[in-house]
């Protein structure tokens, strides 16, 4: 997969890119690259952003600035690009990502990445140039760097060879392979801690066991997360 990033804060993503499933993925050919919209902007004094129309705080991501920095780096209209490539602009207000919408992402030869800042992008990015507006949940963060982080991280390590051991992918919280519940709980040594004990059947060494005891506690776990959503949605009626 060919990732990049546009933002305006490059070196944000250094921590992130020196994380062992990612250095993983890159050593399989994966490549993860920032594009610093300052460094294409058309205006003078490395301008990018400015004052909403109608008033209002905050700072605007121009649409003239991505556009620049998208023809630069893909030697396309963006309008274009957007056919062949998909591209997500960040934005609290977009499609929430969850494992189905990263499986999907998973399944792309390239992604793009756009990052707002302040308060946000001009909304023609989004409309124009963008395919999709993602979000990773509803809440507003000062810009989308760390949701890209987020995005990245979950696609990245979904790749083949970027974790450790294959199948921790597969069978974990939300996955169709435990019927999109969350994950069961884990235990290591030592097998007891203040007198803190570890579920027999874990130590019992019947793999037919182990497994239908980690279902059922995937489901209790289920269970208990959509009785807290309806709590949630009775005390929030919308
Ligand atoms: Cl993608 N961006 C921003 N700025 N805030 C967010 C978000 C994205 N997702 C949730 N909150």
């Amino acid at each position: 997969m060919q990732l990049d990033v546009f933002t305006l804060f490059p070196e944000a993503f250094e921590w992130f890119r020196s994380q062992r499933h990612v250095t993983n993925a890159l050593a399989h050919g994966h490549e993860l690259e920032c594009v610093n919209y300052r460094e294409t902007t058309p205006l003078s004094g490395g301008q990018v952003d400015d004052m909403p129309f109608g008033g209002g705080a905050g700072m605007v991501l121009r649409v003239d600035v991505v556009e620049a920095a998208l023809r630069a780096r893909y030697d396309a209209d963006p309008v274009e690009l957007r056919r062949r490539r998909r591209v997500l602009a960040l934005a609290p207000n977009g499609r929430l990502l969850d494992d189905a919408l990263v499986d999907e992402l998973t399944q792309e030869p390239a992604l793009t990445l756009l990052c707002g800042r302040y308060e946000g992008f001009d909304e023609r990015v989004v409309e124009h140039f963008a395919t999709e507006a993602v979000s990773i949940g509803r809440y507003v963060l000062a810009g989308g760097e760390l949701a890209a982080m987020v995005v990245a991280d979950a696609v990245l390590r979904k790749l083949p060879g970027t974790l450790g051991h294959e199948s921790s992918a597969l069978e974990e919280s939300y996955s169709v392979e435990l019927d999109g519940a969350p994950e069961y709980p884990h235990y290591t040594r030592p097998a007891e801690w203040r007198g803190w004990g570890v579920p027999e059947v874990l130590l019992s060494g019947h793999h037919a066991r182990v497994r239908e005891w980690r279902r059922e506690q995937s489901r209790l776990r289920a269970d208990a997360e959509s009785r807290a959503g309806e709590r949630a949605s009775h005390d929030d009626p919308r």
